[in-house]
C-alpha cells in the first residue's frame, strides 16, 4: 500500500516561465518527492480560456516541461504530464460543473479581474475555470495543492465543490488543502513591487524569466526599483523593492535577512542590486543550460510526456469511474 500523500499542481503555459514561478513553485516542488507522491501538469487547456496564438502555445508548453525537469523535477519520481492528453480532466470538468453554482463562480476574483482585462472575450470557460481546476485537483484523490496566495480562493471552491458531492454521493472526493510554501512563496514585479512578479506584466523590466540571458538580468537588476533612503532593511510596507530583493537574494544564497543586512551595512544600494543580480544569474544558468539542451531532444521530452500521461490517466480514471458510477451513467 502506497501510504504516501498526493500532491498536484500545475502552470499555465500562457507565458515563459518567470524566476516567480521557479523560487516561488518548481524549485520546491523538486524537494517534496521523496516524501509525497507528485502530479504536476502543464495547464494548457486553462490557457485558452484567454486567446493564445497555436504555435506558441505550442512552444511554451513543450519549454515549460524541459524547464520542470532542467529545474530538478524528475520525470521518474513525479508525474509530469500535459493537461489536454487526459481526457478525463473535461470529462469530469463536465460533471462537476452540474454541481457548481452560478453565484459562487460570479464571486470568483480572478474571474471578476480576467472579465475586466478581456472586456472583449468573456467567454464562458473563463467563467467555469475553477471548475476544470477543481477536476485537475479531484481527479488524483490531491491532499496538498501548492499554489500561490492568489489561487487559494480556487483550492477553496474546489473543497466547496467537493464537499457538496460527497454530500450527496457519499466520500467519493478526498478534500485538497492550499500548501503554500515558506520563503519566496512570494516574488514581486522588481518595478512595481506592491504586484507579483508576472509573465503578463506589461513592463518587461519588472519580470526576470527562468531562461533569461545573464546580461539581461544584470540589467533587470540594476534598474530595480528601491526607496531614497539607501539602506538594505526588511520593511515590506516602507521599503517594499528592496524587500523583495532581499527575499530574492536569500532565496538565491541561503543567507537569513539579518545576514543580508549586515553584509551591506553602509553599502549603497548600488552593490546590493549587482549582489542579487549575480546569485541570481548563477542560480538560474545550470537550469537555463539543462533546458536549452533537453528542449532539442524532442524525443525525450516526447518520452517524458508521454509516460506521464500514461500514468497520471491511470489514476485519474479510477475516480471518474466512481463519479460516472455514483451519477447513474450505464456502464459502457
Ligand atoms: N490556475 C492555476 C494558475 O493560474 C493553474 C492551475 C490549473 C492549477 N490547474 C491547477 C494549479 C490545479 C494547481 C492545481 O496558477
Amino acid at each position: 500500500m502506497d501510504e504516501k500523500k498526493t500532491i498536484l499542481s500545475g502552470i499555465q503555459p500562457s507565458g515563459a516561465l518567470t524566476l516567480g514561478s521557479y523560487l516561488g513553485a518548481i524549485k520546491n516542488w523538486a524537494e517534496l518527492a521523496e516524501s509525497y507522491d507528485c502530479y504536476y501538469m502543464m495547464a494548457d487547456m486553462h490557457t485558452i480560456t484567454v486567446r493564445q496564438n497555436p504555435a506558441d502555445l505550442r512552444r511554451r508548453t513543450l519549454e515549460q516541461l524541459a524547464a520542470y525537469i532542467a529545474a530538478g523535477l524528475d520525470p521518474e519520481k513525479n508525474t509530469i504530464f500535459i493537461q489536454s492528453h487526459v481526457p478525463a480532466h473535461a470529462e469530469l470538468s463536465w460533471v462537476l460543473s452540474c454541481y457548481t453554482m452560478f453565484g459562487e463562480l460570479s464571486r470568483m476574483t480572478q474571474f471578476k479581474d480576467k472579465s475586466a482585462k478581456n472586456a472583449d472575450n468573456i467567454n464562458a470557460g473563463l467563467f467555469t475555470y475553477p471548475v476544470l481546476m477543481a477536476a485537475d485537483i479531484l481527479l488524483y484523490q490531491a491532499d496538498l495543492v501548492p499554489v500561490g496566495e492568489d489561487q487559494k480562493q480556487h483550492v477553496e471552491i474546489c473543497r466547496d465543490i467537493a464537499n457538496r458531492f460527497n454530500g450527496v454521493y457519499g466520500e467519493v472526493f478526498k478534500l485538497p488543502e492550499p500548501y503554500i510554501g515558506k520563503v519566496g512563496a512570494r516574488i514581486m514585479s522588481l518595478q512595481t513591487p506592491e504586484n507579483k512578479m508576472s509573465k503578463s506584466d506589461p513592463d518587461q523590466n519588472g519580470c526576470v524569466y527562468m531562461m533569461d540571458r545573464p546580461e539581461d538580468i544584470a540589467r533587470k537588476f540594476k534598474r530595480a526599483v528601491t526607496d531614497c533612503d539607501a539602506c538594505v532593511r526588511y520593511d515590506v510596507k516602507e521599503k517594499p523593492g528592496i524587500s523583495n530583493l532581499m527575499q530574492i537574494y536569500s532565496v538565491a544564497t541561503g543567507k537569513s535577512f539579518a545576514d543580508i543586512e549586515t553584509e551591506f551595512a553602509g553599502r549603497g544600494y548600488g552593490d546590493f542590486k549587482a549582489a542579487v543580480g549575480d546569485a541570481v544569474i548563477e542560480l538560474l544558468r545550470p537550469v537555463r543550460e539543462e533546458a536549452e539542451r533537453l528542449i532539442k531532444d524532442k524525443a525525450y521530452l516526447e518520452s517524458v510526456y508521454r509516460a506521464g500521461a500514461e500514468r497520471a490517466e491511470r489514476t485519474a480514471m479510477r475516480t471518474l469511474r466512481k463519479v460516472y458510477k455514483k451519477v447513474g451513467f450505464v456502464q459502457r
